[in-house]
Parts: C-alpha cells; sequence; structure tokens
C-alpha cells in the first residue's frame, strides 16, 4: 500500500518524508489556499518545492472545469516535474480530458469520486489513479468504506490498471480499514499516519526496559 500525505504544508510533507514511509502527495486549491498560496506562480513554485522534498507522485489540481482549459493548465502542470500527476475533476469534461492526457502520455488523478460507476468511467478513459473520498462520505451518512470495497471489486474483475486511491482520509482507522480492503494508495493527514505508531504497551514497554537497564547499570 503507498502512503501519500494529503497537504500542501511543507513542513508536514518534510515530517512524512523524514520518517521514511512517503510515497507521495495529493493536494487540492482547498490545501493550497490554507498555506496561503495564490497566483499561478506562487502555486507552480510550490508545486515545485513539493517535488523537491518527496520522490513519488505528487498531485496537482487543476482550477478550470471546461475540457480545454484542463488540457492546457494541466499540461503547464506536467511539465513542472516528472512526478506531477494532473488531478481532474470527475464530470463530463474531466472524463475526456482524462483519456487526453492518458492519449498524450500524462498521468492523472480523477478526484471528487464518490460513486462505483464514476470510477469505472474514469477507469475506462484511462486514469492512473481515482480518488475516492471516503470521509466526506462517512460526514453524511454513507459509507466510505462500502465504495472502496465495490470498486476493488469491479477493477480487479477486469483487471483495469488503475490504482484506488484512497482520499479524504480523516483518521488512522480509514488507513487500517483501507488497508484491509486492498486500496491501492491511501491519502491522509499526517496525523492518522503518526495515529498507526500509538500504543500503551509500547510506551510502557520501553519503559520497562529502559528502567530495568538503568537499575542493572547502577548495581553493575
Ligand atoms: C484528495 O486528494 C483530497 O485532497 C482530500 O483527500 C480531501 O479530503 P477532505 O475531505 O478531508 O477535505
Amino acid at each position: 500500500m503507498k502512503f501519500f500525505i494529503d497537504t500542501a504544508n511543507l513542513d508536514q510533507i518534510r515530517q512524512a518524508q523524514d520518517l521514511g514511509i512517503l510515497d507521495g502527495v495529493t493536494t487540492n486549491p482547498s490545501l493550497m489556499a490554507k498555506e496561503g498560496i495564490s497566483g499561478e506562480a506562487a502555486v507552480q513554485a510550490h508545486y515545485r518545492a513539493i517535488c523537491d522534498i518527496v520522490d513519488g507522485d505528487v498531485s496537482a489540481e487543476v482550477i478550470a472545469t471546461d475540457f480545454d482549459g484542463m488540457i492546457a493548465e494541466g499540461q503547464i502542470l506536467a511539465d513542472l516535474h516528472d512526478n506531477i500527476v494532473v488531478k481532474v475533476p470527475c464530470t463530463a469534461d474531466g472524463i475526456k480530458a482524462v483519456r487526453w492526457f492518458t492519449d498524450h502520455g500524462i498521468r492523472t488523478n480523477c478526484t471528487l469520486i464518490f460513486s462505483a460507476g464514476q470510477a469505472l468511467l474514469a477507469a475506462k478513459a484511462g486514469a492512473t489513479y481515482v480518488s475516492p473520498f471516503i470521509g466526506r462520505l462517512d460526514d453524511i451518512s454513507a459509507d466510505g468504506l462500502n465504495l472502496i470495497e465495490q470498486i476493488r471489486t469491479i477493477f480487479d474483475n477486469y483487471e483495469f490498471g488503475t490504482e484506488i486511491l484512497a482520499a479524504s482520509v480523516r483518521h488512522t482507522m480509514h488507513i487500517l480499514e483501507c488497508a484491509e480492503l486492498g486500496a491501492d494508495v491511501m491519502t491522509g493527514p499526517l496525523s492518522a499516519i503518526m495515529g498507526l505508531l500509538k500504543h500503551p504497551l509500547t510506551d510502557a514497554g520501553l519503559a520497562q526496559f529502559l528502567a530495568d537497564h538503568a537499575k542493572a547499570a547502577a548495581e553493575a
């Protein structure tokens, strides 16, 4: 399972990278805005800065919503760095754009996926990744994890090469559940990743080991 971090915050990306477990980064316009990044030049410089930190795929989202605009913007983003994956919303123009990018050798992440049908269309168009938003489904009393399971079954039935990128992961259990269901990738906040480390018996066991070591050293 690949681990992506879902942020545009460079410090958090560095922290995840330093752990040695990071496979990539996803961003979106809201995450860029949260870091105060705006304007074409600043956005592009920020994507380059992210690509300098992590040796893995970095999703960069188009702002345009029409086919021609997405193609123009996506080409500029893809030219920024070899690791850029163009993130395109799952709309009719978005699916057409995914097909165009696929045919022109540009990798894509089809985002804002909330149904298996949308994922199927994106895979048919050749998307590199589909991003089902599990947290946002949970937010409205739907079952985000069930969507991951459905998409896994469909992609396995037809051996689609498109990877399932579980997005809108909100907490540590989401990561584990996505791993059990066979999501290829998860993208989530640093806090959810760090949560995987936590266990009180690890802390207690380590404290005991150190206390015993100190006692033996004092007695020697
Ligand atoms: C995915 O690529 C999105 O950026 C992200 O996972 C959305 O997460 P949210 O629902 O927590 O905003």
